[in-house]
């Protein structure tokens, strides 16, 4: 085989080689970063939520990020209580169980914000399982 053939046969691997690369990169850019939002868990949540399952004024964070979905999340912290007022099923039942209401942040309302804190605990619900 001349090396050029060679070049050829690898070069049909190289395409998606990088393709796969760029997404995977991307998909970093977009996941969150989770020490971002330990700054803004421990300034704005942590009066209200621990990180186990116990509850203090709102429910334990743990395994939130495997009993709701990316999106429900989104929406939640971007304004909870219209999600109450909608008649969210799951939104009601917290307001129902939890009492005091947890409010709008200016903060969530930047989808950056919300990935980083999201992305937090997400890393903080695989930790919580490994300790189990
Ligand atoms: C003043 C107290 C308070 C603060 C501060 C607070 N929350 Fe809450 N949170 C609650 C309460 C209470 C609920 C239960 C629903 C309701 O009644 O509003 C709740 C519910 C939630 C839920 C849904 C939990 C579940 O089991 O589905 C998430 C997620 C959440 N909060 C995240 C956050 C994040 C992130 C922050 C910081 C940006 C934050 N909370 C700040 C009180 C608070």
């Amino acid at each position: 085989m001349t090396g050029v053939k060679v070049m050829r046969r690898h070069m049909k691997w190289i395409v998606p080689a990088i393709v796969v690369t760029t997404f995977s990169f991307l998909n970093v850019a977009f996941a969150g970063n989770p020490a971002a939002g330990a700054k803004i868990f421990k300034k704005k949540c942590k009066t209200c939520h621990r990180l186990s399952d116990g509850t203090k004024v709102g429910p334990g964070l743990a395994g939130v990020t495997s009993r709701r979905t990316n999106e429900w999340l989104h929406k939640w912290l971007t304004n909870p209580k219209a999600m109450i007022k909608k008649g969210d099923p799951i939104a009601v039942k917290l307001k129902k169980k939890y009492k005091k209401q947890m409010r709008t942040y200016k903060l969530m309302q930047d989808e950056e914000n919300r990935e980083n804190i999201i992305a937090f605990l997400k890393q903080n619900d695989e930790n919580y399982e490994k300790q189990k």
